[in-house]
């Protein structure tokens, strides 16, 4: 987090044309002149989520029903061209550092490499990552590198096929695992997400856990959030952060990686075998719940339809992509980028069971 700004009403600093309306929060002033992306509790926007798609080729129990969701027409989703206009103009203008794709499945656009490729060329320092399930993956690995991008992380719950099924409700291991390999073949570095469901993979983790520290793939665990439209989410039953601590520990030690976390999610440990006290690598923890880091956000959004949305908790959104279909000129799509931000509420927490339970569902806003 960079400065603290003053809440209130302060100079109205280079937005172009637009004058603050009195319903409208005004932006402080910027004694540094950074036009970035900030918000009222001094939070500020570097790393940029584009959902892609809301369509996915699995059904993962904890993010769609099984007969899956009401899609956006695809008339209605971002192009690659403005997809890349938006990018630009969020690095260029914004202050945006990183840019990572997501959807709903990614790779189920034809046209990802372009969207790549595209971004890549918007502004060179960007750093291009995308999460994925990785299924079509071996096909476009190599593409998807030359185009540009750095990084993946590749959602996968369980190395188990049976299990595999049983929460994605498709039995399409063996082709995520393909994808996976292609990519590290091609040079992107891998990250792994897992979220644990009790009763279903929990008791799977430190195989999981064995099975990337073997491939060197840096595996993250994420608490469990309400981002399932089926509202089945449930305090009580999620595994907590603590839990995920304590499913590891029979077989590793966990330790605290000392690295500042710079705004990351995911709490680090180095990780030694209990067996030999060789140390094998790390592992993360990204507690979203019972550990919130909201104090420390610098991620904002664009759903596939782009509407800037700065909190996954907050059903607050923001048409960018109806601005620029109206032929809004960039000062004013800034503009209303900006108030978007400036509006990103304190954290997701509500006064009932601490959190907000977002209309749309994870694949539609974008992970
Ligand atoms: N809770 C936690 N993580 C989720 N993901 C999808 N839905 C949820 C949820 N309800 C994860 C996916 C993917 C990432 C984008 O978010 O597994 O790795
Ligand atoms: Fe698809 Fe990801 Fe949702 Fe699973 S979690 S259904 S892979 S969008």
């Amino acid at each position: 987090m960079s400065r603290v700004h003053p809440e209130g009403p302060g100079d109205q600093p280079d937005l172009g044309t637009r004058a603050a309306s009195a319903t409208r929060p005004v932006l402080p002033p910027r004694p540094d002149g950074d036009p970035g992306l900030v918000d009222r509790f001094g939070r500020r926007a570097v790393d940029l989520r584009v959902s892609l798609t809301e369509r996915c080729n699995l059904r993962c129990t904890y993010c769609m029903p099984a007969e899956g969701l009401p899609f956006a027409p695809d008339a209605a989703l971002m192009s690659a061209d403005e997809i890349a206009r938006l990018v630009g103009l969020g690095a260029r203008e914004l202050g945006i550092r990183k840019v990572r794709f997501t959807g709903g499945e990614p790779l189920l656009r034809k046209d990802l490499v372009d969207v790549v490729a595209r971004s890549a060329a918007a502004h060179p320092d960007l750093e291009l990552s995308l999460t994925t399930n990785a299924i079509g993956l071996a096909s476009r690995a190599a593409a998807l590198r030359a185009a540009g991008l750095h990084r993946l992380n590749v959602s996968l719950d369980t190395v188990d096929p049976d299990v595999f099924a049983e929460v994605t409700r498709r039995p399409f291991l063996d082709r995520v695992l393909e994808g996976i390999a292609a990519a590290a073949d091609a040079g992107l570095g891998v990250k792994i997400n897992a979220v644990l469901l009790r009763g279903v993979n929990d008791h799977l983790a430190a195989d999981l856990l064995a099975w990337c520290l073997e491939r060197g793939h840096e595996l993250r665990f994420i608490e469990q959030m309400p981002l399932d439209p089926g509202h089945a989410w449930n305090a009580t039953t999620m595994i907590t952060a603590a839990q995920i601590r304590d499913l590891l520990a029979a077989d590793y030690s966990l330790t605290p990686d000392e690295a500042p976390r710079n705004g990351a999610p995911a709490e680090r440990y180095r990780v030694r075998s209990r067996a030999t006290g060789a140390d094998l690598g790390t592992v993360g923890v990204i507690a979203s719940i019972t550990e919130s880091f909201c104090g420390d956000c610098t991620r904002t959004r664009l759903t596939a339809d782009g509407h800037v949305r700065s909190c996954l908790f907050s059903d607050d959104e923001t048409d960018l992509l109806g601005a620029l279909r109206a032929g809004a000129d960039d000062q004013a799509v800034l503009d209303r980028w900006r108030r978007a931000m400036w509006a990103k509420p304190r954290d997701h927490g509500d006064d009932t069971d601490g959190l907000v339970h977002p209309t749309r569902g994870m694949s539609a806003i974008g992970g």
